[in-house]
């Protein structure tokens, strides 16, 4: 007797060993602890054991009952989730569709100024940088905006306290016409330069105007640069990145910088249920050779086209946005769209 059941406990866990799934170990349960199972086949032979070694058996028969109880309830264990889960039918159920990962994606003004960027670029223009805390004389001086421009009034710009005396007089850089100055003053013809950027003004903020926002300067500087590469370059431009039939036109406008200078306009509609209208997107013009003496550049020798756009007036044509406002609210539902 004490044989057989040594050889039960033996087999019972051998078995168990072997069981992977919930259906499995239940069989297992029913065959070796269950009403009809092992343990009580042998419980009911002890009847016939004699009397004296009744004690040690019994003794023994226990043990083995809890030893399988025990390794039972182990097994469950470890099979833990996963044996229920075969009983209750599947949580994982692969057919439900997923739910979108939440990706981040760069703003809109960042995006429209790279792809500006890849524009010109295809186009020969590489990107110039300059400082957005400037002083006058690359703001205004060297650019030809003299003292009494209505331009230079402190009200219209963001000027730093009062400087030292002889001490350049700082401000936020108005536009990124700058950084035509720098690249001037640094580097020798011919040049093909585009450089985006932020300016500042104090404007009201409403609609159309902010106080903060970016533009892309373009310049070009060779020999025989007429006003036709300007005009080539921009009406390129345009229906490169608006497409074929963007409808564009210049209009004869008056800059410090240039001369003669002109406005670029295009037909762009930013409300679906309003007619297309002529949108300003900058200005531009020959430099003026007095900038080009400003800069030591020879006017005899050199000829250049430069141009200014306002890169939210692009985002905005391009992508319907009725309110530059809406560009820096950062309410996703809207930038979500764009
Ligand atoms: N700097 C001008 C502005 O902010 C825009 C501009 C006009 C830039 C004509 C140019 C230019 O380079 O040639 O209004």
């Amino acid at each position: 007797m004490l044989d057989r059941l040594n050889e039960l406990e033996r087999s019972a866990l051998a078995s168990l060993a072997a069981v992977t799934d919930a259906d499995a170990l239940e069989g297992w349960r029913i065959a070796h602890l269950g009403a009809k199972g092992a343990v009580k086949a042998l419980a009911a032979d002890l009847k016939a054991v004699p009397r004296e070694d009744k004690p040690a058996v019994g003794k023994r028969l226990n043990e083995v009952k809890r030893a399988l109880e025990s390794a039972f309830e182990a097994k469950k264990d470890a099979l833990g989730a996963a044996g229920s889960v075969r009983r209750a039918g599947p949580i994982l159920d692969l057919t439900e569709p997923a739910l979108a990962p939440a990706v981040g994606r760069r703003h809109v003004i960042s995006r429209v100024r790279e792809d500006l960027v890849g524009v010109f670029g295809r186009m020969g223009f590489e990107v110039a940088e300059g400082p957005e805390l400037e002083d006058e004389e690359h703001n205004f001086v060297k650019l030809n905006i003299p003292a009494d421009h209505p331009g230079r009034d402190p009200i219209d710009n963001f000027y730093l306290d009062d400087p030292a005396p002889g001490a350049p007089v700082r401000m936020l850089r108005s536009q990124t016409s700058t950084v035509q100055i720098r690249v001037m003053e640094s580097r020798e013809p011919p040049l093909k330069i585009i450089s985006p950027g932020r300016v500042y003004r104090p404007d009201t903020v409403d609609a159309t105007h902010s106080f903060m926002f970016h533009q892309l300067e373009g310049l070009s500087v060779d020999r025989d640069v007429s006003m036709v590469d300007l005009t080539t370059t921009l009406f390129q431009f345009a229906r490169a990145y608006f497409g074929a039939d963007a409808e564009v036109r210049l209009t004869p406008s008056y800059f410090p910088f240039t001369e003669p200078s002109a406005e670029f306009y295009m037909k762009i509609r930013l409300r679906p249920d309003e007619p297309a209208e002529w949108v300003e997107l900058g200005g531009c013009g020959m430099v003026d050779p007095a900038v080009f003496e400003a800069v030591g550049i020879d006017p005899e020798e050199w000829t250049g086209f430069a141009f200014g756009f306002g890169i939210e007036r692009i985002a905005m044509g391009k992508y319907g946005v009725p309110d530059i406002r809406m560009l820096y609210e950062n309410d996703l539902r809207v930038l979500r769209q764009l």
